[in-house]
């Protein structure tokens, strides 16, 4: 049964305090969200996308005044984050307090907390009060869903795979958040995202650890954020072209400056290829700066190996 698609608050309300499942627009991506203090409601998350148990989930709030609820301290590192960033498109990872649920954490000792920006998320988390875990609201292993329909295209056939879609349009950065690991000094980049990496070295004073290669967060797989079609990487325009010139049906993306603007289609674009039956998806790589980091990020998961 297709899930409800709704743009009122008091349904995404009623359906979670009840231990459902709710697609919750954010600034990043659509996540699949559940009371966070609520064990069989999170485990149905993972039923829902068929992702691994002891993958952990991000908690959402609504302010960074609720941050110390979930941490068993706050460092100094992500309090000058949250300070800073929030809302927005960034995770920090923390001590976490007792009360945090197994489920959550996948057991660590550390859990990942963010506050959104997107004014029916942020209402809902107002005045549900709680923390709302919620991973990307896709099938485990493919591409985020930037709008409603994403989600009910992925979810919507799944038994118990989201109960409300709380429609808030397109999500306005396109990419996920960025992850800093705050347990560790210096605090370290885990995966790039909406956040420049920049920016948090800025923050931090440069008391970051340098980013080496692809996102490490946990759970994040090389392969992944996949279409069904292939995608090639293309180092410039030109190599694009001469790389979409052997393929018999291509979509190449990236031919832009704007950075905001691929970040925001990137998502779209590869699920359209596969609409679309392209036999591939040519990929301009942006330059290793700003929101370059995710989308390259991004781009180079997709493009690694499936095979096996
Ligand atoms: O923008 C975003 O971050 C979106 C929106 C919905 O908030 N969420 C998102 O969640 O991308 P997800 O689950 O698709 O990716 C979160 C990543 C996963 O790789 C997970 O393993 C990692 O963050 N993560 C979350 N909590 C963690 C923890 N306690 N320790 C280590 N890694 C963690
Ligand atoms: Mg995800």
């Amino acid at each position: 049964m297709a899930p409800r698609v709704s743009t009122d608050v008091d349904d995404a309300l009623a359906v979670l305090r009840a231990g459902g499942l709710v697609a919750i627009p954010t600034e990043t991506v659509y996540g699949l969200a559940a009371d966070a203090s609520d064990e069989a409601a999170v485990r149905r998350i993972f039923a829902a996308k068929g992702r691994p148990a002891d993958h952990p989930l991000i908690v959402h709030v609504a302010d960074a005044d609720q941050l110390p609820r979930w941490a068993a301290h706050v460092p100094p590192a992500a309090a000058t984050l949250a300070a800073a960033c929030w809302p927005g498109p960034l995770t920090v990872l923390v001590p976490r307090a007792d009360h945090v649920l197994d489920v959550v954490t996948g057991g660590r000792p550390a859990v990942g907390v963010r506050v959104p920006a997107h004014p029916l998320t942020t209402e809902l988390l107002h005045r549900f009060g709680g923390g709302l875990a919620a991973p990307s609201a896709n099938r485990f292993g493919r591409v985020s869903p930037t709008t409603a329909a994403h989600v009910v295209r992925d979810l919507g056939d799944v038994p118990g795979g989201v109960d409300l879609v709380l429609d808030g349009g397109p999500c306005p950065v396109g990419v996920e958040s960025t992850i800093v690991d705050c347990t560790v000094v210096p605090a370290q980049v885990l995966r790039p995202g909406g956040i420049p990496t920049e920016q948090v070295e800025r923050l931090l004073a440069g008391a970051v650890a340098p980013a080496s290669g692809p996102s490490r967060a946990s759970g994040m797989l090389a392969s992944h954020y996949a279409p069904a079609c292939p995608v090639l990487l293309a180092d410039s325009v030109d190599a694009a072209r001469v790389i979409a010139g052997r393929e018999a049906n291509p979509l190449v993306i990236g031919d832009t400056d704007d950075l905001v603007g691929y970040a925001q289609q990137l998502y779209d674009l590869l699920r359209r290829a596969d609409d679309e039956g392209r036999s591939a998806v040519v990929a301009v790589m942006p330059p290793a700066a700003g929101l370059g980091h995710a989308i390259r990020d991004r781009l180079l998961k997709a493009s690694a190996d499936r095979a096996g």
